[in-house]
């Protein structure tokens, strides 16, 4: 497996399936990995991107302590079946003097009350280096997890509105034993916050068993709440647009953001 740098590297890996990340791997981004080489077959390479994007951070604090580590990274891509990593530096995704076009913004990203609420711009930060990305490794199909729900159909829309010709394919949520979803920000959760974590899979169950869309946001409130949880939203909405339930027989998806200490936090499930 080998660890690239420049666009110029990617030479020959055109056509393969891509797994974008901003590194600090764990096993969900594992289990992304090998969802790629599944979807590659033998004949097409893997390819984990590894970036941490400055433009869709809000908060600069949060931009400087996001971890790097590329070694372990490129490690785990190894074990998990991918060809390449690229890590390129901030000057090779954003060249100097070169206006790196947004693209429009689909609406399931502004949808009110959920991440855009809470992290305004983001979601345009999301989709321009996921587009430059896109145009970089020209991959056939790239792998993004449902555990970043909105991110999922945000990345959809955006590429079928621009004609990316990329298939997105969704990778599975890996959780702890406990429940609780993996993410880069877990290694930030103070020892005393760990076993509060778990509210957000324990509130998106209770939600699973309430019919009621309304009453099902109550008792994942109730349930966070309890657990000292600051809530940004939890919610239940339509599954793809992200609109609200508005007939019987819409597909539900229950989403969670809280901060627990100065970890933000973010669950989903099928409801
Ligand atoms: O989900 C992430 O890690 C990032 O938002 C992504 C999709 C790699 C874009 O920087």
């Amino acid at each position: 497996m080998r660890v690239v740098t420049s666009e110029r590297e990617l030479r020959g890996l055109g056509g393969c399936v891509c797994v974008p990340t901003m590194g600090a791997l764990h096993a969900g981004h594992a289990s992304l990995v090998r969802a790629a080489r599944a979807a590659a077959g033998a004949a097409a390479p893997v390819v984990v991107t590894v970036f941490v994007n400055p433009t869709q951070f809000n908060d600069a604090a949060d931009l400087a302590r996001y971890p790097r580590t590329l070694e372990a990274d490129a490690a785990l891509c190894h074990q998990s079946g991918a060809d390449a990593v690229f890590a390129p530096p901030v000057g090779e995704v954003y060249p100097h003097g070169r206006v790196v076009r947004v693209p429009a913004l689909p609406a399931v990203a502004t949808e009110p009350g959920l991440e855009d609420r809470w992290r305004p711009g983001h979601f345009a930060g999301v989709c321009q280096v996921v587009a430059r990305l896109f145009e970089m490794v020209s991959p056939a199909a790239a792998v993004f997890g449902q555990k970043d729900w909105q991110q999922l159909q945000v990345i959809r829309a955006m590429t079928a509105q621009e004609r990316l010709g990329v298939e997105i394919i969704p990778g599975e949520t890996v959780r702890e034993h406990d429940g609780l979803a993996m993410s880069s920000r877990n290694r930030f959760l103070s020892a005393a916050d760990r076993a509060p974590a778990t509210a957000l899979s324990r509130a998106l169950a209770v939600a699973a068993q309430e019919r009621d869309a309304c009453g099902a946001e109550k008792l994942m409130l109730d349930t966070l709440r309890s657990a000292g949880h600051r809530v940004e939203y939890a919610v239940v909405r339509q599954a793809e647009t992200l609109g609200p339930i508005t007939r019987a027989g819409d597909r539900g998806r229950a989403l969670i953001a809280t901060r627990l200490g100065d970890v933000r936090l973010i669950d989903n499930a099928a409801w």
